[in-house]
C-alpha cells in the first residue's frame, strides 16, 4: 500500500469513528456542540452564495452542512441544489437518510482522484482532505474540471488563526493558521472571503471564494 492509500485509509477510519461516536447531527459532521457554535461557523460556507445554482459538499459527512445550507440560502431567496461526496460510505449513508430527495446525489468517492458527473456553481472543500503536498493540484483540478463557468470554489479553513493548527490535523497535512496566505503561497489567488466567529470557544473560520481567474 502506497504512502498515500495509508494517508486515505487513515482519514477514512479516524473520521467514520469519531462523527458515528454521537447523535447530534453537527457532531456527526466533525463539530463538538453546541448548535450556536455550528451556526456561527458554517453559516460564512453559505453566505458565498448569492445566487441559485447547484452545490457540491466535498467531505459532506451527514449532509448536515447541505441541509444548513439549503435553509440559509432559502432565507434570502437563493436556491440551491445540493450535491455531496465523502470518502466514508457510512457517513454518506446518514447524508442519503438526511436527504432522501437528494439521495442520488449523495456520492461515495475520494475527493483526490473522483471524477464528477455533472460541473457545480459551487464547490466547498478544506485542504486538509489531501497531503499538504499534493495541495494545489488538489485545488488547481478543482477549480478546472468541477466548476460550471462563473462558478465558485470555497475553500474553507476551520483553524483560521488558531496559533497550533497542527492539532487538528494529521502529521502528513500542511498546517495552515491563515487560509489566504496558504493559497497565496501555492500560487493561487482568492477573490473574496467570508468570515465566522463563535465566541463560546473563541474561534474563527475563513471560507475563501476562487474561481477561473485564482489561476494565474
Ligand atoms: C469536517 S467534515 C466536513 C463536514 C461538513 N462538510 C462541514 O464543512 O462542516 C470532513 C469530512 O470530509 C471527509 N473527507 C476527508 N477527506 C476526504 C477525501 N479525500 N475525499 C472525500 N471526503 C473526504 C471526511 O470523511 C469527513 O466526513
Amino acid at each position: 500500500m502506497s504512502d498515500l492509500d495509508r494517508f486515505f485509509d487513515k482519514v477514512h477510519s479516524v473520521l467514520e469513528t469519531a462523527y458515528l461516536a454521537h447523535e447530534e447531527p453537527w457532531r456527526q459532521s466533525g463539530m463538538s456542540g453546541p448548535e450556536e457554535r455550528w451556526v456561527s461557523l458554517r453559516r460564512p460556507v453559505a453566505d458565498c452564495m448569492d445566487r441559485s445554482g447547484a452545490l457540491l459538499d466535498i467531505g459532506c459527512a451527514n449532509g448536515y452542512l447541505l441541509e444548513c445550507c439549503l435553509r440559509w440560502t432559502a432565507e434570502r431567496g437563493v436556491r440551491i441544489e445540493p450535491y455531496g461526496l465523502d470518502i466514508s460510505d457510512k457517513l454518506v449513508a446518514l447524508a442519503r437518510m438526511r436527504l432522501p430527495a437528494y439521495a442520488e446525489h449523495l456520492y461515495v468517492g475520494n475527493a483526490y482522484d473522483w471524477m464528477p458527473p455533472r460541473r457545480f456553481d459551487y464547490v466547498r472543500t478544506e485542504l486538509c482532505y489531501v497531503p499538504g503536498e499534493h495541495e494545489r493540484a488538489f485545488v488547481e483540478r478543482l477549480l478546472r474540471e468541477f466548476l460550471l463557468p462563473g462558478g465558485r470554489l470555497l475553500v474553507a479553513n476551520y483553524m483560521e488563526g488558531d496559533p497550533r493548527p497542527e492539532r487538528g490535523v494529521l502529521p502528513e497535512n500542511h498546517p495552515t493558521r491563515y487560509i489566504l496566505d496558504r493559497l497565496l503561497q501555492l500560487g493561487l489567488c482568492p477573490v473574496g472571503y467570508r468570515d465566522g466567529y463563535d465566541p463560546i470557544k473563541d474561534r474563527h473560520v475563513r471560507v475563501a471564494i476562487l474561481d477561473a481567474t485564482s489561476i494565474p
